[in-house]
């Protein structure tokens, strides 16, 4: 098995090197944050991660895994080293790579034997051939260094398992020898590998990226018409789902896709391909619509509500999406910035993103713990998010606890069966609302 280092421990890098310990390579894991790793090496993830804390404690024990600051001495010793740091939005759109050269730099500076080196992070294509170049033209020791192309497909809340069980692995290399190494290392994983060259590599995960958002805007655009013609988008993508060409995933209508990938991939292959002169008109329309999209409740809460200023708003959810803390990109965000300028007073519950929350809104909103207590008193409802909780609730709760129950639902949580004959206003994205607040009232009077 070989000796791998993986440089960052966020999402990517984290959860790759501690994978790889569990398929049985000996694998150290480097990050310049002393905090980040004096947790790890406690067994406590910096990330929450289902699944994640209980392979490091594992790995940890058994010698397979390690974690430190001192990169030098690692990278000195590597056969493998994995470049998974994070590679965020520029104001500007285009992908900042300032964390890849850095490693790059440090690798090519401290390396001592010959070593591959593999981008896992999301790359604009050609950024392989520029590490490689740049790592050669650094070396201090006369080592033999090629770069590699692996990007990762995990999604957050089910990363483990998209890394252990992946659908594939891709793999892009410019010689045998580079790919015979990334297919051993990646044998014990027992998945289809697809070798192909690097710059196709980097595309792969773009192209893969991109679609999914793609997706997800086309169905939040048929389901905004599908308000207004009549139809129900539920029924419309069950119909579509059939198709086996179509399937039935990633056509849920929401308020917009967010976190840490679909924004910020599109942005950068848009702006790549407008370097080259070639405009993605596609890609293009799936960051508009989702513009837009974040902000449909808003929109639909306006018809009942004016103003905003001083009304008492209960939130639902605040993540980008369930099963994480992770609030990059969350529609919540805009939204409740927008209410708080308005003078909303803002009473919000999420499971798990309330600590990551604080930081951004400290003193602005109140933060509940559950449910009931967001509910209390509020004179409409957001939800932004379908964690569990939320979905599963008493749905007798909204007449019971708000003062005048006005719903504005933007990811479908309950059925519109379910939601009938429970007093409320109810308002979700692509179907048709359910008008009961004062009326059933009266009907039962
Ligand atoms: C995504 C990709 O799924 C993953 O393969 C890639 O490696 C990284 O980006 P992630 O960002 O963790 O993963 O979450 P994902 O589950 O894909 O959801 C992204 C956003 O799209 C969320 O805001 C979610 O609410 C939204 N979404 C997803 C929809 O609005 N509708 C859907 O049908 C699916």
């Amino acid at each position: 098995m070989s000796n791998i280092t993986v440089a960052g421990t966020g999402y990517v890098g984290l959860v790759t090197g501690v994978c790889l310990a569990e398929v049985g390579h000996q694998v150290t894991c480097v990050d310049n944050n002393d905090e980040k790793i004096y947790l790890l090496r406690q067994g406590i993830s910096p990330i929450y991660e289902p699944g994640l804390d209980e392979l490091i404690v594992k790995n940890t024990e058994n010698g397979k895994l390690d974690f430190t600051t001192d990169y030098q001495s690692v990278y000195a010793h590597s056969d493998v080293i994995f470049i998974g740091v994070g590679t965020p939005e520029n104001e500007d759109g285009s992908a900042n790579l300032n964390y890849v050269f850095t490693v790059a730099k440090e690798i090519a500076e401290s390396v001592e034997q010959d070593c591959l080196v593999v981008v896992k992070s999301t790359v604009p294509i050609g950024t392989n051939d520029r590490v490689e170049a740049y790592i050669k033209a650094h070396l201090k020791h006369n080592v033999k260094i090629e770069v590699a192309s692996n990007p990762e497909f995990l999604a957050q809340g089910t990363a483990v398992r998209d890394t252990l069980y992946a659908s594939r692995i891709v793999i892009g290399t410019e010689s045998d020898e580079a790919k015979q190494i990334l297919m051993d290392v990646y044998e014990p994983f027992k998945l289809p590998i697809l070798a192909m060259n690097r710059r196709s590599a980097e595309m792969v995960k773009y192209a893969s990226n991109d679609f999914l958002a793609l997706k997800i805007s086309f169905i939040n655009d048929i389901a905004n018409l599908c308000e207004k013609v009549g139809a129900n988008i539920e029924d419309v993508t069950n119909g579509m789902s059939y198709d086996e060409r179509i399937g039935n995933r990633f056509l849920n209508p929401g308020i917009g896709y967010g976190g840490s990938c679909f924004p910020k991939d599109t942005k950068a292959l848009h702006w790549l391909a407008e370097e080259e002169g070639y405009i993605l008109r596609t890609v293009k329309a799936a960051i508009d619509v989702n513009e837009k999209q974040k902000y449909a409740l808003i929109k639909k809460a306006r018809n009942d509500f004016p103003t905003f200023n001083e009304k008492k708003v209960a939130v639902l959810g605040l993540t980008f999406k369930p099963g994480t803390d992770d609030l990059r990109e969350a529609p919540s965000i805009p939204n409740i910035r927008l209410l708080l300028n308005e003078g909303a007073r803002i009473q919000a519950f999420d499971p798990v993103g309330i600590e990551n929350y604080k930081k951004l809104f400290p003193d602005q909103i109140s933060y509940k713990h559950s449910i009931e207590e967001a509910l209390e008193d509020a004179e409409l409802c957001f939800i932004f998010t379908e964690w569990p909780e939320i979905k599963e609730m008493d749905l007798g709760l909204f007449k019971e606890k708000m003062k005048t129950p006005y719903i504005y639902d933007g990811r479908n949580c309950f059925s519109l069966y379910e939601i009938q004959n429970k007093g409320v206003n109810y308002h979700s994205i692509g179907r048709p609302s359910v008008i009961e607040y004062g009326v059933l009232d009266e009907v039962q009077a």
